[in-house]
């Protein structure tokens, strides 16, 4: 049966011109190319030039999407953009993003939710299309971590990346095409892991990344899977009527333990991971852009999109494409 739903209209990635190899990193902390890569996965990540802000990143991938839509910005009511790297304290990214690309109309803010950004962003566009706030939304996750990495820290330093996807959702009916359920999870008792050691209450600065690896490594397979599960019994699904997996790009280590422990083959996860590191809130939209762009994903595929950050936070969302 046809039901009013939150229907993918496109999407687009852009990921900043400057590529930084483990290689190179190893210049500047004592790691290696090779702890690096068993580690997580990565081999690579880009970083946003002097002066390249969050709201550019932002903007270069929404043309992406909107593009891929085949829509001008004029078809956009709803602007939210998922980031914790804001250009300023305030006012928020969206509203410079609504600028930059000549929009006067609708209504546009910023969601802080740090890697689960996009996935809390997606959810929140949906209810609020449902809710009668616009026909069409224009969600976005873009970061510039690289601003607020300890470059002497291997620890964290090793991790980021900078770079933006973006997501049009439309609303409509076309057979179960759309946003099928979404699950939102999250404990602040574990903000201590993994935090920024600055803020404008606190100390009157941004900060710089902290955080407990092994703690947030202990707690993601877990969360994730939780709410991965929530979403197919919320939507009377299982693994094997998965087409694609599109998790968060933080660490293949925990995209592989997820992938096992909820059963879905290898060949239906997509990892973008090595390419571009963990870019936060960007990084389910620029992995699923890759996707769509390659083809992978196709009309009618039902896929789903999950991740977890500081907070903690977490959150799964199933779309039919
Ligand atoms: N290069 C070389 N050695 C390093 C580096 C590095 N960059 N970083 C740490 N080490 C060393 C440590 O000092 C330690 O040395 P020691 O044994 O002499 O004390 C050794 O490597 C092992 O360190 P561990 O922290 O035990 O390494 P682990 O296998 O846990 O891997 C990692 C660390 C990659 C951070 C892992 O814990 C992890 O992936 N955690 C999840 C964190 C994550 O993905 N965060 C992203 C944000 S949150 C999110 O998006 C889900």
């Amino acid at each position: 049966m046809s039901e009013l739903r939150s229907i993918v209209r496109g999407v687009g990635g852009y990921l900043p011109e400057r590529v930084m190899t483990n290689d190179e990193m190893s210049k500047l902390v004592d790691t290696s190319d090779e702890w690096i890569q068993q580690r997580t996965g990565i081999k690579q990540r880009h970083i946003a030039a002097e002066g390249e802000l969050t709201s550019d990143l932002a903007v270069a991938a929404a043309k992406r999407a909107l593009e891929a839509a085949e829509l001008t910005i004029d078809g956009i009511d709803l602007v939210i953009v998922a980031t914790t790297t804001p250009d300023m304290t305030f006012p928020a990214t969206a509203a410079v993003v609504q600028q930059k690309l000549g929009m006067h109309h609708g209504a546009a803010f910023d969601l802080q939710a740090v890697c689960s950004g996009f996935v809390y962003a997606v959810a929140t566009a949906d209810s609020q299309l449902k809710n009668g706030l616009g026909k069409r939304a224009l969600v976005i996750g873009a970061e510039t971590s690289s601003r607020i990495l300890d470059w002497t820290d291997r620890t964290t330093c090793v991790l980021f990346g900078d770079g933006a996807g973006a997501m049009v959702l439309e609303l409509g009916e076309d057979g179960d095409r759309g946003v099928l359920a979404s699950s939102l999870r999250s404990d602040g008792h574990h903000w201590s892991k993994l935090y920024t050691d600055g803020g404008p209450s606190s100390t009157m600065s941004i900060g710089h990344i902290r955080m407990e690896g092994k703690e947030v490594f202990k707690h993601a397979v877990g969360n994730i899977t939780d709410v991965v599960r929530d979403v197919f019994d919320k939507t009377g699904t299982t693994v094997d009527d998965l087409d694609w997996f599109i998790p968060h790009q933080a660490n293949k280590r925990i995209i592989d333990g997820a992938g096992v422990k909820l059963g879905i083959p290898p060949e239906k996860v997509v990892l973008t991971v090595d390419h571009h590191a963990n870019t936060s809130a960007a990084s389910v939209p620029l992995a699923l852009s890759v996707a769509a762009e390659d083809g992978r994903i196709k009309k009618g595929d039902l896929v789903m999109l999950e991740a977890m950050g500081g907070g903690f936070t977490w959150g799964a969302s199933l779309i039919r494409w």
